[in-house]
Protein backbone atom coordinates (compact mmCIF):
# COMPACT_ATOMS: atom_id res chain seq x y z
CA UNK A 1 0.00 0.00 0.00
CA UNK A 2 1.29 3.63 -0.77
CA UNK A 3 1.88 6.18 1.53
CA UNK A 4 -0.84 7.94 -0.46
CA UNK A 5 -3.57 5.15 0.59
CA UNK A 6 -1.72 4.99 4.08
CA UNK A 7 -2.41 8.36 4.85
CA UNK A 8 -6.40 8.48 3.74
CA UNK A 9 -7.04 5.24 5.30
CA UNK A 10 -5.76 6.76 8.22
CA UNK A 11 -7.99 9.80 7.32
CA UNK A 12 -10.77 7.99 6.63
CA UNK A 13 -10.49 5.85 9.80
CA UNK A 14 -10.45 8.83 12.35
CA UNK A 15 -13.42 9.86 10.03
CA UNK A 16 -14.98 7.14 11.79
CA UNK A 17 -14.14 7.28 14.96
CA UNK A 18 -13.65 11.19 15.99
CA UNK A 19 -15.22 13.49 17.79
CA UNK A 20 -17.00 16.35 16.79
CA UNK A 21 -15.11 19.76 14.98
CA UNK A 22 -13.84 21.94 18.01
CA UNK A 23 -12.62 25.51 17.87
CA UNK A 24 -9.07 26.36 18.49
CA UNK A 25 -9.87 26.73 22.46
CA UNK A 26 -11.60 23.50 22.50
CA UNK A 27 -15.40 24.77 22.37
CA UNK A 28 -17.55 23.70 19.83
CA UNK A 29 -17.40 26.31 16.60
CA UNK A 30 -19.64 29.18 16.89
CA UNK A 31 -22.25 29.31 14.45
CA UNK A 32 -21.56 32.09 11.42
CA UNK A 33 -24.09 34.31 10.39
CA UNK A 34 -25.11 33.53 6.56
CA UNK A 35 -27.50 36.79 6.49
CA UNK A 36 -25.38 39.71 6.57
CA UNK A 37 -27.39 42.97 5.27
CA UNK A 38 -29.27 43.75 8.40
CA UNK A 39 -28.42 47.22 7.00
CA UNK A 40 -27.47 48.95 3.51
CA UNK A 41 -24.02 50.41 3.46
CA UNK A 42 -25.71 53.72 1.49
CA UNK A 43 -22.68 53.60 -1.10
CA UNK A 44 -20.90 50.99 -3.08
CA UNK A 45 -17.57 49.87 -3.98
CA UNK A 46 -15.76 47.76 -6.62
CA UNK A 47 -12.38 46.19 -7.12
CA UNK A 48 -11.21 45.77 -10.88
CA UNK A 49 -7.52 44.67 -12.43
CA UNK A 50 -8.74 47.73 -14.90
CA UNK A 51 -10.01 51.10 -13.91
CA UNK A 52 -11.91 51.27 -17.30
CA UNK A 53 -13.83 48.32 -15.83
CA UNK A 54 -13.99 49.50 -12.17
CA UNK A 55 -15.60 52.84 -13.63
CA UNK A 56 -18.07 50.96 -15.89
CA UNK A 57 -19.35 49.16 -13.14
CA UNK A 58 -19.91 52.53 -11.31
CA UNK A 59 -21.35 53.94 -14.35
CA UNK A 60 -24.40 51.05 -14.39
CA UNK A 61 -24.59 51.79 -10.33
CA UNK A 62 -25.33 55.34 -10.58
CA UNK A 63 -28.06 54.36 -13.20
CA UNK A 64 -29.77 52.68 -11.01
CA UNK A 65 -28.38 49.29 -11.43
CA UNK A 66 -27.25 46.48 -8.92
CA UNK A 67 -24.01 45.18 -8.13
CA UNK A 68 -24.97 42.66 -10.61
CA UNK A 69 -25.63 44.92 -13.28
CA UNK A 70 -22.42 45.60 -11.98
CA UNK A 71 -20.92 42.90 -12.79
CA UNK A 72 -22.30 42.48 -15.97
CA UNK A 73 -20.81 45.78 -17.06
CA UNK A 74 -17.31 45.02 -15.61
CA UNK A 75 -17.19 41.53 -16.93
CA UNK A 76 -17.80 43.16 -20.23
CA UNK A 77 -15.45 45.62 -19.85
CA UNK A 78 -12.85 43.31 -19.36
CA UNK A 79 -13.75 41.32 -22.44
CA UNK A 80 -12.53 44.81 -23.87
CA UNK A 81 -9.66 46.70 -21.90
CA UNK A 82 -7.93 43.25 -20.59
CA UNK A 83 -8.32 40.56 -23.33
CA UNK A 84 -5.23 38.88 -22.32
CA UNK A 85 -7.22 37.81 -19.06
CA UNK A 86 -10.86 37.16 -19.63
CA UNK A 87 -13.08 37.78 -21.80
CA UNK A 88 -16.72 36.91 -23.73
CA UNK A 89 -15.18 33.72 -25.53
CA UNK A 90 -13.94 32.77 -21.93
CA UNK A 91 -15.93 31.35 -19.25
CA UNK A 92 -16.70 32.75 -15.41
CA UNK A 93 -17.65 31.72 -11.88
CA UNK A 94 -19.17 33.84 -9.52
CA UNK A 95 -20.81 33.85 -5.81
CA UNK A 96 -23.39 36.33 -5.49
CA UNK A 97 -25.51 37.43 -2.23
CA UNK A 98 -29.20 38.68 -2.64
CA UNK A 99 -28.87 41.29 0.59
CA UNK A 100 -33.09 41.24 0.86
CA UNK A 101 -33.67 38.07 1.66
CA UNK A 102 -29.69 36.70 2.22
CA UNK A 103 -29.88 34.16 -0.70
CA UNK A 104 -26.13 32.91 -1.63
CA UNK A 105 -25.87 31.17 -4.95
CA UNK A 106 -22.99 30.43 -7.62
CA UNK A 107 -23.31 31.02 -11.08
CA UNK A 108 -21.46 28.53 -12.88
CA UNK A 109 -20.35 29.72 -16.59
CA UNK A 110 -17.63 27.55 -17.07
CA UNK A 111 -16.66 26.41 -20.73
CA UNK A 112 -17.92 22.95 -22.04
CA UNK A 113 -15.65 20.07 -24.09
CA UNK A 114 -17.63 20.34 -27.57
CA UNK A 115 -19.37 16.85 -28.30
CA UNK A 116 -16.91 15.91 -30.93
CA UNK A 117 -14.02 16.27 -28.14
CA UNK A 118 -11.12 13.67 -28.86
CA UNK A 119 -8.42 12.98 -26.74
CA UNK A 120 -5.78 11.93 -29.58
CA UNK A 121 -6.21 15.50 -30.70
CA UNK A 122 -4.16 16.41 -27.53
CA UNK A 123 -1.71 13.73 -27.94
CA UNK A 124 1.70 13.39 -30.44
CA UNK A 125 2.29 10.66 -32.56
CA UNK A 126 4.61 9.08 -29.52
CA UNK A 127 1.75 9.57 -26.97
CA UNK A 128 3.73 12.03 -25.30
CA UNK A 129 1.09 15.70 -24.47
CA UNK A 130 0.43 17.92 -27.04
CA UNK A 131 1.65 21.16 -25.24
CA UNK A 132 -0.05 23.18 -28.49
CA UNK A 133 -3.25 21.97 -29.46
CA UNK A 134 -4.34 21.67 -25.98
CA UNK A 135 -3.24 25.69 -25.52
CA UNK A 136 -3.23 26.96 -29.07
CA UNK A 137 -6.02 27.48 -31.19
CA UNK A 138 -9.45 26.49 -31.98
CA UNK A 139 -8.83 22.76 -30.35
CA UNK A 140 -7.63 24.16 -27.06
CA UNK A 141 -10.87 26.16 -26.84
CA UNK A 142 -13.89 25.07 -24.70
CA UNK A 143 -17.59 26.50 -25.52
CA UNK A 144 -17.82 29.56 -24.14
CA UNK A 145 -19.57 30.50 -21.34
CA UNK A 146 -19.25 33.73 -20.25
CA UNK A 147 -22.31 35.29 -22.44
CA UNK A 148 -24.55 32.72 -20.88
CA UNK A 149 -23.55 34.09 -17.12
CA UNK A 150 -24.01 37.62 -17.98
CA UNK A 151 -27.34 36.91 -19.18
CA UNK A 152 -28.38 34.43 -16.59
CA UNK A 153 -27.07 37.09 -14.03
CA UNK A 154 -29.10 40.09 -15.73
CA UNK A 155 -32.09 38.41 -15.91
CA UNK A 156 -32.47 36.41 -12.71
CA UNK A 157 -30.62 39.03 -9.85
CA UNK A 158 -29.91 42.21 -12.23
CA UNK A 159 -32.41 45.42 -12.32
CA UNK A 160 -30.97 46.20 -15.77
CA UNK A 161 -31.89 45.23 -19.13
CA UNK A 162 -28.78 44.30 -20.48
CA UNK A 163 -28.74 47.06 -23.55
CA UNK A 164 -27.87 49.47 -20.43
CA UNK A 165 -25.67 47.83 -18.26
CA UNK A 166 -23.59 46.62 -21.73
CA UNK A 167 -23.59 49.98 -22.57
CA UNK A 168 -20.12 50.97 -21.41
CA UNK A 169 -18.18 48.31 -23.03
CA UNK A 170 -19.93 48.40 -25.82
CA UNK A 171 -19.24 52.67 -26.45
CA UNK A 172 -15.69 51.75 -25.11
CA UNK A 173 -15.20 49.12 -27.54
CA UNK A 174 -16.56 51.90 -30.14
CA UNK A 175 -15.17 55.00 -29.49
CA UNK A 176 -12.00 53.37 -28.43
CA UNK A 177 -9.41 52.90 -25.62
CA UNK A 178 -5.77 53.06 -24.26
CA UNK A 179 -4.39 49.84 -24.11
CA UNK A 180 -2.30 49.29 -21.25
CA UNK A 181 1.29 48.33 -20.41
CA UNK A 182 0.16 44.53 -19.49
CA UNK A 183 -2.44 44.54 -22.33
CA UNK A 184 0.54 45.01 -24.21
CA UNK A 185 3.47 43.42 -23.06
CA UNK A 186 1.02 39.99 -23.10
CA UNK A 187 0.49 41.01 -27.01
CA UNK A 188 3.58 41.19 -27.29
CA UNK A 189 4.88 38.09 -25.38
CA UNK A 190 2.40 35.99 -27.42
CA UNK A 191 2.94 37.66 -31.12
CA UNK A 192 4.48 34.50 -32.32
CA UNK A 193 1.37 32.89 -31.94
CA UNK A 194 -1.08 35.70 -32.95
CA UNK A 195 0.43 35.67 -35.95
CA UNK A 196 -0.30 32.17 -36.88
CA UNK A 197 -4.35 33.02 -37.31
CA UNK A 198 -5.24 36.25 -39.95
CA UNK A 199 -8.15 37.55 -37.69
CA UNK A 200 -6.06 37.42 -34.64
CA UNK A 201 -3.58 38.80 -36.10
CA UNK A 202 -5.45 41.76 -37.57
CA UNK A 203 -6.91 42.21 -34.35
CA UNK A 204 -3.80 42.50 -31.98
CA UNK A 205 -0.75 43.12 -34.38
CA UNK A 206 -2.01 46.17 -36.34
CA UNK A 207 0.48 46.72 -38.79
CA UNK A 208 2.31 43.68 -38.00
CA UNK A 209 2.84 44.73 -34.46
CA UNK A 210 2.03 44.75 -31.34
CA UNK A 211 -0.21 48.41 -30.30
CA UNK A 212 2.42 51.32 -29.24
CA UNK A 213 2.17 52.79 -26.06
CA UNK A 214 -0.39 56.17 -26.31
CA UNK A 215 -2.65 54.98 -29.79
CA UNK A 216 -6.27 54.65 -29.30
CA UNK A 217 -7.75 51.35 -30.07
CA UNK A 218 -11.03 50.12 -31.34
CA UNK A 219 -12.74 46.76 -31.19
CA UNK A 220 -15.91 47.40 -33.61
CA UNK A 221 -16.16 43.33 -34.21
CA UNK A 222 -16.52 42.84 -30.37
CA UNK A 223 -18.96 45.78 -29.91
CA UNK A 224 -21.28 44.55 -32.82
CA UNK A 225 -21.02 40.86 -30.93
CA UNK A 226 -21.99 42.79 -27.62
CA UNK A 227 -24.97 44.70 -29.42
CA UNK A 228 -26.38 41.20 -30.51
CA UNK A 229 -26.21 40.19 -26.66
CA UNK A 230 -27.55 42.95 -25.67
CA UNK A 231 -30.57 42.86 -28.18
CA UNK A 232 -31.22 39.29 -27.77
CA UNK A 233 -29.94 37.75 -25.14
CA UNK A 234 -28.51 34.55 -24.98
CA UNK A 235 -30.28 34.13 -28.84
CA UNK A 236 -27.43 36.71 -29.98
CA UNK A 237 -24.30 34.69 -29.33
CA UNK A 238 -25.43 31.18 -29.48
CA UNK A 239 -27.23 31.18 -32.52
CA UNK A 240 -27.96 33.02 -35.37
CA UNK A 241 -24.95 35.08 -36.92
CA UNK A 242 -22.33 35.15 -34.27
CA UNK A 243 -22.76 31.25 -33.59
CA UNK A 244 -22.52 30.52 -37.54
CA UNK A 245 -19.19 32.86 -37.48
CA UNK A 246 -17.50 31.04 -34.55
CA UNK A 247 -18.40 27.74 -35.70
CA UNK A 248 -17.07 28.85 -38.90
CA UNK A 249 -13.91 30.07 -38.26
CA UNK A 250 -12.94 27.17 -35.63
CA UNK A 251 -13.98 24.27 -38.30
CA UNK A 252 -11.89 26.16 -41.19
CA UNK A 253 -9.06 26.87 -38.62
CA UNK A 254 -9.18 22.53 -38.13
CA UNK A 255 -11.29 22.71 -34.89
CA UNK A 256 -14.35 21.06 -34.17
CA UNK A 257 -17.30 22.99 -32.87
CA UNK A 258 -20.56 22.79 -34.44
CA UNK A 259 -23.88 25.15 -33.71
CA UNK A 260 -25.60 21.92 -31.89
CA UNK A 261 -22.37 22.50 -29.29
CA UNK A 262 -23.45 26.46 -28.87
CA UNK A 263 -27.30 26.12 -29.04
CA UNK A 264 -27.30 23.77 -25.95
CA UNK A 265 -24.78 25.20 -23.91
CA UNK A 266 -25.92 26.46 -20.36
CA UNK A 267 -24.73 28.37 -17.49
CA UNK A 268 -25.70 27.06 -14.04
CA UNK A 269 -27.02 28.14 -10.67
CA UNK A 270 -25.29 26.07 -7.94
CA UNK A 271 -25.05 25.98 -4.29
CA UNK A 272 -22.15 27.33 -3.24
CA UNK A 273 -19.65 26.05 -0.96
CA UNK A 274 -20.00 27.28 2.96
CA UNK A 275 -17.72 26.35 5.71
CA UNK A 276 -17.52 28.28 9.32
CA UNK A 277 -13.87 29.50 10.18
CA UNK A 278 -13.54 31.53 13.52
CA UNK A 279 -17.02 32.99 13.55
CA UNK A 280 -17.31 33.64 9.71
CA UNK A 281 -18.82 32.01 7.08
CA UNK A 282 -17.51 31.55 4.23
CA UNK A 283 -19.05 31.35 0.87
CA UNK A 284 -17.47 29.96 -1.88
CA UNK A 285 -16.74 28.19 -5.36
CA UNK A 286 -18.14 24.48 -5.93
CA UNK A 287 -17.30 22.17 -8.12
CA UNK A 288 -16.75 22.49 -11.39
CA UNK A 289 -14.29 24.62 -9.19
CA UNK A 290 -11.61 22.68 -7.03
CA UNK A 291 -11.17 25.79 -4.82
CA UNK A 292 -14.05 26.09 -2.52
CA UNK A 293 -13.51 22.34 -1.84
CA UNK A 294 -10.00 23.18 -1.10
CA UNK A 295 -10.80 26.30 0.85
CA UNK A 296 -12.92 24.33 3.08
CA UNK A 297 -10.92 21.48 3.44
CA UNK A 298 -7.57 23.43 4.78
CA UNK A 299 -9.83 25.77 6.89
CA UNK A 300 -11.24 22.59 8.38
CA UNK A 301 -7.77 21.41 8.82
CA UNK A 302 -6.96 24.98 10.39
CA UNK A 303 -9.69 25.27 12.81
CA UNK A 304 -8.14 22.69 15.05
CA UNK A 305 -5.33 24.78 16.07
CA UNK A 306 -5.00 28.47 17.32
CA UNK A 307 -2.76 30.37 14.63
CA UNK A 308 -3.38 33.65 16.72
CA UNK A 309 -1.09 31.96 19.27
CA UNK A 310 1.73 30.45 16.65
CA UNK A 311 5.12 32.14 15.92
CA UNK A 312 4.89 32.88 11.98
CA UNK A 313 6.89 29.80 10.95
CA UNK A 314 4.90 27.35 13.04
CA UNK A 315 1.77 28.79 11.81
CA UNK A 316 2.76 28.62 8.20
CA UNK A 317 3.82 25.19 8.67
CA UNK A 318 0.58 24.55 9.68
CA UNK A 319 -0.82 26.38 6.83
CA UNK A 320 1.43 24.52 4.81
CA UNK A 321 0.43 21.17 5.46
CA UNK A 322 -3.41 21.79 5.11
CA UNK A 323 -2.21 23.32 1.30
CA UNK A 324 -0.48 20.41 0.57
CA UNK A 325 -3.23 17.98 1.58
CA UNK A 326 -6.40 19.77 -0.37
CA UNK A 327 -4.10 19.74 -3.06
CA UNK A 328 -3.71 16.27 -3.08
CA UNK A 329 -7.75 15.69 -3.04
CA UNK A 330 -8.12 17.94 -5.69
CA UNK A 331 -5.80 15.74 -7.81
CA UNK A 332 -7.73 12.69 -7.19
CA UNK A 333 -11.00 13.85 -6.55
CA UNK A 334 -12.25 16.30 -8.61
CA UNK A 335 -14.40 17.12 -11.80
CA UNK A 336 -17.31 18.32 -13.08
CA UNK A 337 -20.44 17.67 -10.45
CA UNK A 338 -22.86 16.83 -13.85
CA UNK A 339 -20.94 14.03 -14.92
CA UNK A 340 -18.97 12.61 -11.54
CA UNK A 341 -19.58 11.48 -8.37
CA UNK A 342 -17.65 12.98 -6.03
CA UNK A 343 -17.09 12.39 -1.98
CA UNK A 344 -17.80 16.09 -1.17
CA UNK A 345 -19.71 14.77 2.59
CA UNK A 346 -16.56 13.36 3.14
CA UNK A 347 -13.97 15.93 1.86
CA UNK A 348 -15.78 19.29 3.22
CA UNK A 349 -16.44 16.81 6.48
CA UNK A 350 -14.43 18.17 10.13
CA UNK A 351 -14.21 14.51 10.83
CA UNK A 352 -12.24 14.36 7.62
CA UNK A 353 -10.11 17.47 8.72
CA UNK A 354 -9.56 15.40 11.94
CA UNK A 355 -7.91 13.04 10.36
CA UNK A 356 -5.61 14.72 8.03
CA UNK A 357 -4.57 16.84 11.04
CA UNK A 358 -3.68 13.68 12.95
CA UNK A 359 -1.33 13.29 10.07
CA UNK A 360 0.40 16.51 10.72
CA UNK A 361 3.95 16.88 12.71
CA UNK A 362 4.14 19.79 14.75
CA UNK A 363 7.81 20.05 13.69
CA UNK A 364 8.54 18.56 10.59
CA UNK A 365 7.55 19.00 6.51
CA UNK A 366 5.93 15.94 5.76
CA UNK A 367 7.28 14.75 1.94
CA UNK A 368 4.72 15.09 -0.93
CA UNK A 369 6.65 11.75 -2.86
CA UNK A 370 3.54 9.62 -3.72
CA UNK A 371 2.76 10.82 -7.02
CA UNK A 372 4.78 11.75 -9.90
CA UNK A 373 6.65 15.16 -9.99
CA UNK A 374 5.22 17.80 -11.66
CA UNK A 375 6.65 21.15 -12.36
CA UNK A 376 4.80 24.80 -12.04
CA UNK A 377 5.36 27.49 -14.38
CA UNK A 378 5.52 31.18 -13.72
CA UNK A 379 2.88 32.86 -13.08
CA UNK A 380 0.93 35.13 -16.72
CA UNK A 381 -1.47 37.36 -17.18
CA UNK A 382 -4.30 35.09 -17.26
CA UNK A 383 -7.65 35.22 -15.54
CA UNK A 384 -9.02 38.00 -13.54
CA UNK A 385 -11.14 38.87 -10.60
CA UNK A 386 -13.55 41.86 -9.65
CA UNK A 387 -15.27 42.38 -6.55
CA UNK A 388 -18.70 44.34 -5.87
CA UNK A 389 -20.70 45.74 -2.93
CA UNK A 390 -23.77 48.03 -3.87
CA UNK A 391 -25.60 50.56 -1.40
CA UNK A 392 -27.78 47.69 -0.52
CA UNK A 393 -25.43 45.54 0.27
CA UNK A 394 -25.96 42.92 -2.51
CA UNK A 395 -22.12 41.41 -3.00
CA UNK A 396 -20.63 39.74 -6.60
CA UNK A 397 -17.31 37.84 -5.93
CA UNK A 398 -16.45 36.96 -9.79
CA UNK A 399 -13.56 35.54 -11.19
CA UNK A 400 -13.43 35.33 -15.39
CA UNK A 401 -10.67 34.30 -17.50
CA UNK A 402 -9.66 33.07 -20.85
CA UNK A 403 -7.18 30.59 -19.25
CA UNK A 404 -3.73 31.22 -20.17
CA UNK A 405 -2.34 34.53 -21.84
CA UNK A 406 -4.41 35.50 -24.63
CA UNK A 407 -6.47 32.26 -24.20
CA UNK A 408 -6.04 30.50 -27.35
CA UNK A 409 -4.94 33.43 -29.16
CA UNK A 410 -7.40 32.63 -31.66
CA UNK A 411 -9.89 35.38 -32.23
CA UNK A 412 -12.87 33.93 -34.93
CA UNK A 413 -13.13 36.16 -37.36
CA UNK A 414 -16.40 38.47 -37.99
CA UNK A 415 -16.76 38.51 -34.48
CA UNK A 416 -13.97 39.96 -32.52
CA UNK A 417 -14.24 37.06 -30.19
CA UNK A 418 -10.53 35.86 -28.68
CA UNK A 419 -11.23 32.39 -27.68
CA UNK A 420 -10.20 30.44 -24.19
CA UNK A 421 -7.61 28.08 -24.29
CA UNK A 422 -9.48 26.34 -21.35
CA UNK A 423 -9.66 22.56 -22.56
CA UNK A 424 -5.85 22.70 -21.33
CA UNK A 425 -7.74 22.49 -17.56
CA UNK A 426 -9.22 19.07 -18.62
CA UNK A 427 -6.71 15.83 -17.34
CA UNK A 428 -5.81 15.75 -21.14
CA UNK A 429 -3.46 13.10 -20.80
CA UNK A 430 -4.35 11.60 -16.98
CA UNK A 431 -1.32 12.02 -14.39
CA UNK A 432 0.64 14.80 -17.00
CA UNK A 433 0.77 18.34 -15.59
CA UNK A 434 -1.17 21.16 -17.00
CA UNK A 435 0.37 24.20 -17.77
CA UNK A 436 -0.43 25.25 -14.32
CA UNK A 437 1.28 22.30 -12.94
CA UNK A 438 -1.65 20.96 -11.80
CA UNK A 439 -2.48 16.63 -12.23
CA UNK A 440 -5.73 15.38 -12.94
CA UNK A 441 -7.43 12.02 -12.75
CA UNK A 442 -10.29 10.26 -14.70
CA UNK A 443 -12.77 12.61 -12.93
CA UNK A 444 -11.77 15.53 -14.99
CA UNK A 445 -10.88 13.30 -18.24
CA UNK A 446 -12.62 14.95 -21.38
CA UNK A 447 -15.99 14.56 -22.26
CA UNK A 448 -18.25 16.47 -24.61
CA UNK A 449 -20.77 18.52 -22.75
CA UNK A 450 -18.34 18.43 -19.60
CA UNK A 451 -16.91 21.61 -17.32
CA UNK A 452 -13.11 21.69 -16.89
CA UNK A 453 -11.67 21.46 -13.39
CA UNK A 454 -11.03 25.19 -12.14
CA UNK A 455 -9.03 27.17 -9.72
CA UNK A 456 -11.27 29.90 -9.82
CA UNK A 457 -12.51 30.61 -6.12
CA UNK A 458 -14.58 33.94 -6.09
CA UNK A 459 -15.63 34.20 -2.46
CA UNK A 460 -17.69 36.24 -0.14
CA UNK A 461 -16.31 36.16 3.89
CA UNK A 462 -19.40 37.09 6.32
CA UNK A 463 -18.61 37.94 9.81
CA UNK A 464 -21.09 39.19 12.39
CA UNK A 465 -19.33 42.76 12.05
CA UNK A 466 -17.21 42.49 8.90
CA UNK A 467 -17.71 41.10 5.80
CA UNK A 468 -15.17 40.66 2.59
CA UNK A 469 -15.58 39.84 -0.96
CA UNK A 470 -12.36 38.40 -2.53
CA UNK A 471 -10.77 36.84 -5.51
CA UNK A 472 -7.66 36.67 -7.51
CA UNK A 473 -6.30 35.54 -10.91
CA UNK A 474 -3.01 32.97 -10.46
CA UNK A 475 -4.22 29.18 -11.88
CA UNK A 476 -3.32 26.75 -9.00
CA UNK A 477 -2.14 30.06 -6.65
CA UNK A 478 -5.90 31.11 -6.97
CA UNK A 479 -6.74 28.58 -4.06
CA UNK A 480 -3.96 29.44 -1.80
CA UNK A 481 -3.84 33.03 -2.24
CA UNK A 482 -7.82 33.50 -1.75
CA UNK A 483 -7.34 31.17 1.37
CA UNK A 484 -4.57 33.28 2.84
CA UNK A 485 -6.43 36.64 2.12
CA UNK A 486 -9.51 34.87 4.05
CA UNK A 487 -6.88 34.42 6.71
CA UNK A 488 -5.43 38.15 6.70
CA UNK A 489 -9.08 39.33 6.69
CA UNK A 490 -10.16 37.32 9.70
CA UNK A 491 -7.57 38.47 11.59
CA UNK A 492 -8.49 41.82 11.20
CA UNK A 493 -6.04 43.46 7.98
CA UNK A 494 -8.07 46.02 5.68
CA UNK A 495 -8.66 45.37 2.16
CA UNK A 496 -5.38 47.32 1.68
CA UNK A 497 -3.61 45.18 3.69
CA UNK A 498 -4.92 42.04 2.15
CA UNK A 499 -4.23 43.31 -1.78
CA UNK A 500 -1.19 43.50 -0.47
CA UNK A 501 0.27 41.43 1.63
CA UNK A 502 3.36 38.85 0.46
CA UNK A 503 2.14 35.54 -0.52
CA UNK A 504 3.26 32.03 -0.34
CA UNK A 505 2.24 28.77 -2.15
CA UNK A 506 2.16 25.45 -1.55
CA UNK A 507 0.31 22.70 -4.17
CA UNK A 508 1.77 18.78 -3.27
CA UNK A 509 3.81 18.90 -6.17
CA UNK A 510 6.10 19.90 -6.47
CA UNK A 511 7.32 20.17 -3.27
CA UNK A 512 8.41 23.52 -2.73
CA UNK A 513 6.82 26.14 -1.25
CA UNK A 514 6.78 28.93 -3.56
CA UNK A 515 7.81 32.54 -1.64
CA UNK A 516 7.48 35.86 -2.35
CA UNK A 517 10.37 38.14 -1.43
CA UNK A 518 9.51 39.30 2.33
CA UNK A 519 6.78 36.92 2.61
CA UNK A 520 9.51 35.79 5.80
CA UNK A 521 12.01 37.41 7.64
CA UNK A 522 15.28 35.20 7.84
CA UNK A 523 14.48 33.88 11.84
CA UNK A 524 11.01 31.83 9.61
CA UNK A 525 12.85 31.37 6.69
CA UNK A 526 15.65 29.44 8.49
CA UNK A 527 12.90 27.68 10.88
CA UNK A 528 10.83 26.30 7.97
CA UNK A 529 14.03 24.93 5.77
CA UNK A 530 15.26 23.55 9.48
CA UNK A 531 11.22 21.84 9.32
CA UNK A 532 12.59 20.15 5.86
CA UNK A 533 11.00 23.21 3.15
CA UNK A 534 11.97 23.77 0.20
CA UNK A 535 11.56 27.58 -0.29
CA UNK A 536 11.92 28.31 -3.71
CA UNK A 537 11.71 32.23 -4.63
CA UNK A 538 9.29 33.32 -7.32
CA UNK A 539 8.19 36.63 -9.02
CA UNK A 540 5.38 38.50 -7.11
CA UNK A 541 1.71 37.04 -8.67
CA UNK A 542 -1.76 37.21 -8.20
CA UNK A 543 -4.39 40.64 -9.04
CA UNK A 544 -6.20 40.34 -5.94
CA UNK A 545 -9.26 42.69 -5.69
CA UNK A 546 -10.77 42.99 -2.60
CA UNK A 547 -14.23 45.15 -1.08
CA UNK A 548 -14.72 45.14 2.73
CA UNK A 549 -17.61 46.02 4.88
CA UNK A 550 -17.43 47.04 8.58
CA UNK A 551 -20.94 47.21 9.36
CA UNK A 552 -20.33 48.59 12.92
CA UNK A 553 -18.49 51.87 11.59
CA UNK A 554 -20.32 51.40 8.02
CA UNK A 555 -17.00 52.14 6.11
CA UNK A 556 -16.68 50.43 2.85
CA UNK A 557 -13.06 49.93 1.25
CA UNK A 558 -11.99 48.96 -1.86
CA UNK A 559 -8.47 47.74 -3.00
CA UNK A 560 -6.74 46.67 -5.89
CA UNK A 561 -3.44 44.36 -5.94
CA UNK A 562 -0.40 47.15 -6.09
CA UNK A 563 1.51 44.49 -8.05
CA UNK A 564 -0.20 45.43 -10.73
CA UNK A 565 -0.92 49.47 -11.82
CA UNK A 566 -3.91 49.00 -14.25
CA UNK A 567 -6.17 48.01 -11.06
CA UNK A 568 -8.70 50.09 -9.29
CA UNK A 569 -10.34 50.50 -5.96
CA UNK A 570 -13.26 52.58 -5.41
CA UNK A 571 -16.07 53.69 -2.90
CA UNK A 572 -18.61 56.05 -4.18
N1 LIG B 1 -8.22 28.56 -16.24
C1 LIG B 1 -7.81 28.68 -14.89
C2 LIG B 1 -8.79 28.09 -13.95
O1 LIG B 1 -9.96 28.06 -14.25
O2 LIG B 1 -8.41 27.65 -12.90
Amino acid sequence: MSLAMNWRAAALGLLLVAGGALAADGAPAKAASGHASTRAPGHAAIASANFHATEAGLEVLAMGGNAFDAAVAVAATLSIVEPESSGIGGGFMAVLHRASDGHNVFIDARETAPAAVDAQDYLNPDGSPNRDTALKGPLSAGIPGEPAGLVLIAKRYGRLPLKQSLAPAIRIAREGFEPDERLREAIAGMQKDLQRWPASTAKYLPGGKPPAAGVIWKDPDQARTLELIASHGDQGFYHGETAQKLVAAVRAAGGNWTLADLASYRAKERTPITVDYRGYRIVTAPPPSSGGVAIAEILNILSGYDLTKMDAATRTHYVIEAMRRAFRDHNDYLGDPDFVKMPLDMLLSPFYADGLRQSILPDRATPSSMLPRAEAVEPGMHTTHFSIIDADGNMAAVTSTVNYTMGSSFVAEGTGVLLNDEMDDFALVPNKPNVYGLLGSKANAPVGGKRMLSSMSPSIVIGADRTAVIGSPGGSTIITQVLEGILHFIDGESARQIAAHKRFHHQYLPDVVNVEAGVFDAAASDALTKMGYTLKSREPWGFMNVVTWDRKTNQLDAASDPRRPSGLGKVQ
